[in-house]
Order: C-alpha cells, then structure tokens, then sequence
C-alpha cells in the first residue's frame, strides 16, 4: 500500500526502536526506513533481529540489529553506544518492548507484576535516560541540528480499568507519565519532543494474541461495538507522523490508535426503542414534573 507521507521525510534520520524485530514494532522499523531512516532495532532474540535485519535489508533499508533487554542498564547503554558507533548519531528512540500476559489481580505474584513494570515503564526510562546525551540537539557525534524525539508505545487499559491486566494498566500508566514529565523536562532543556502511540488491537500481534485469544473473539463486540482490529501500519503511520517534521509542534501527548474502542460501550437500548421511550419519559414528565405535587398541576 503506497505510503500518505513523502518517502523523505525520515531522509538522514537514524532510528532505535526497542522490540523492534518482530510485530508492531518491526512494521514501524520498515517504515521509518522505507521513508528514509536507518533504523537500530533492539531485542532479546538473536535469531528473530537477524531475520528482521535480513528482511529491512532485503527492502533497500540500511538496518542492523542489536541484542538486548531493556530491565538491564547496562544492555541500554551498549545499544545506544552500539548505534551511534554504527550510524554516526541518534534522532529517534521509539519504546515499544513491552510484556504482557492475562492475569487475574488475585493470581499475579507480585514478581510478575514487577517484571512488567520492569520492562515496560522502568525499561522506557532506562532507554530515555541512556540514549539523551545523543538525542540532545547538537548531541555528541553528528547530532540533531535540532532535538530528537522520543515515541513511547502505551496502551489504554488504564482510562478506565480492564480485566485481568493491572499490571500492564499500572505499567502503561507510568509510561504515559513518563511521556508528560520528559516532554516537559526534556522539551523545555533540549528541544527534544516526547510523546506516546496508544495502540488498540492490531491484528498478528503476539499483544493481541495474547490478551483477546481465539476462543473470545466472537463475543469481543457484545461488550465492545466499536471493536475493530486495527493493522500494524495504522500504529506505524501515527509514528512517522509524530516522528517526522509533520507532528513537531505536538510534545507530551499520546495518540489513541484504536479506532475509538476505548469510548465502547454495550448498547443497552436499541435506536427504535429510544425514539419510542424518550418521548414517553418526555410526556411523562411534562405531566408530573420531579418535586410537583399531582395536586398542584
Ligand atoms: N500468568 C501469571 N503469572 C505469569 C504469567 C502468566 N501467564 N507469565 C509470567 N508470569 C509471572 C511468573 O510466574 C513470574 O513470577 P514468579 O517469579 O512470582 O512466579 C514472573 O511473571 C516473571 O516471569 P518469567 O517467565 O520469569 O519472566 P520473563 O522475563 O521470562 O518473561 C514476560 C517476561 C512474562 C512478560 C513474557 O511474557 C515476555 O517475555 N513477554 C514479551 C513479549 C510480550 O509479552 N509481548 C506482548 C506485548 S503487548
């Protein structure tokens, strides 16, 4: 499907995006690339970065892969280096590792729940604070003329509250706060925009596959009418936008790419039936109006 952006518009850029090899992530590493961008992309698998790498290659992209788990510092610290060292200069971190699992509240130990607070909201702060001295405008090596920026990857269990997922709600939470302080921070010092991607779910992802398993799909819409699957490239068209020149007025902010399902809510009147019931109420009303006495009418 041809690209709505120019293909420049990521031209001399270079791009890290953590659990880049696989899924939504590795959709946003071949776009960034397919308009212009070299991309790092991070991960703990070698055998699915190599095949990432092999593919972005394949496609004219200038790409390498790179080991690592964002819960551990001194990995963050290496790939940063390790991208520089191999690109010359860093423009965009995209944090997009994350973990997730379907967990009761009372079933979760607290070590699962740190282990996904670990990765998600620990592991984007860890790559933010590692990869800042590059993304400052003017940064060591060749940096930004002006600042980076930074796209963090969040979800939207937490604007209310959803099943069997406080650990990610609490961990997405963190991250969307994340993305208000270093925008603030990091915007105000350095000229380095921060913002988020709230995806909804996206078909072929481990995410979905994960938290809306085959034997529950069909029931999904009953209780969720706008649900729709969304495609890796809706979440990696929303980061080109905000990674690119088109969004560099936008800071602090997180996009919802989910086609409203966060606003879904069961139906519990039918259309006809609201006509029909409205104007009764309606009438009912206008013939007893709340604190009139009958007696009084
Ligand atoms: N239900 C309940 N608890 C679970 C669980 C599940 N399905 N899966 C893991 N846990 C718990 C473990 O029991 C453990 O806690 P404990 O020590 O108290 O028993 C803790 O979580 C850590 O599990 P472990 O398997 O050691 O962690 P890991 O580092 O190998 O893997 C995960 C991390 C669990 C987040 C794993 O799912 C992962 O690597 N995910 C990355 C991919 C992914 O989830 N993508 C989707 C992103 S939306």
């Amino acid at each position: 499907m041809e690209s709505p952006f120019k293909t420049d518009i990521l031209k001399g850029k270079v791009a890290l995006l953590t659990g880049g090899g696989s899924g939504i992530g590795f959709e946003m590493a071949t776009q960034f690339g397919k308009h212009g961008a070299s991309v790092a992309i991070m991960g703990r698998r070698k055998h699915i970065l190599d095949s990432a790498v092999a593919t972005l290659q394949s496609q004219g992209i200038q790409a390498i892969g790179l080991e690592g788990d964002v819960r551990k510092q001194e990995d963050a610290n290496r790939v940063v280096e390790s991208t520089v060292k191999h690109f010359g200069r860093l423009d965009i971190l995209v944090n997009n590792a994350a973990g997730n699992f379907l967990v009761s509240a009372e079933d979760l130990s607290p070590n699962g729940f740190r282990t996904v607070l670990d990765i998600d909201s620990v592991g984007t702060f860890t790559m933010c604070h590692e990869a800042l001295k590059y993304l400052k405008k003017g940064g060591p090596g060749k940096g930004p003329a002006s600042g980076g920026t930074i796209v963090n990857i969040s979800a939207t269990l937490h604007y209310t509250a959803s099943w069997y997922q406080i650990h990610v709600s609490a961990a997405k939470a963190a991250v969307d706060s994340l993305t208000r302080s270093l925008a603030l921070e990091w915007g105000t010092d350095y000229d380095i925009r921060v913002n988020g991607i709230a995806p909804g779910p996206i078909g072929d992802t481990v995410g979905t596959r994960k938290l809306i398993p085959d034997e529950i799909k069909s029931k999904t819409r009953e209780y969720m009418p706008l649900y729709k699957m969304g495609e890796k490239r809706d979440i990696a068209m929303a980061a080109l936008y905000l990674a690119s020149d088109a969004g560099k007025y936008i800071n602090g902010t997180t996009i919802v790419v989910d086609g409203g399902l966060w606003l879904s809510r069961p139906r519990h009147l039918p259309k006809e039936a609201v006509k029909e019931l409205s104007r009764v109420v309606e009438k009912r009303s206008r013939e007893a109006p709340i604190g009139v006495p009958k007696s009084k009418l």
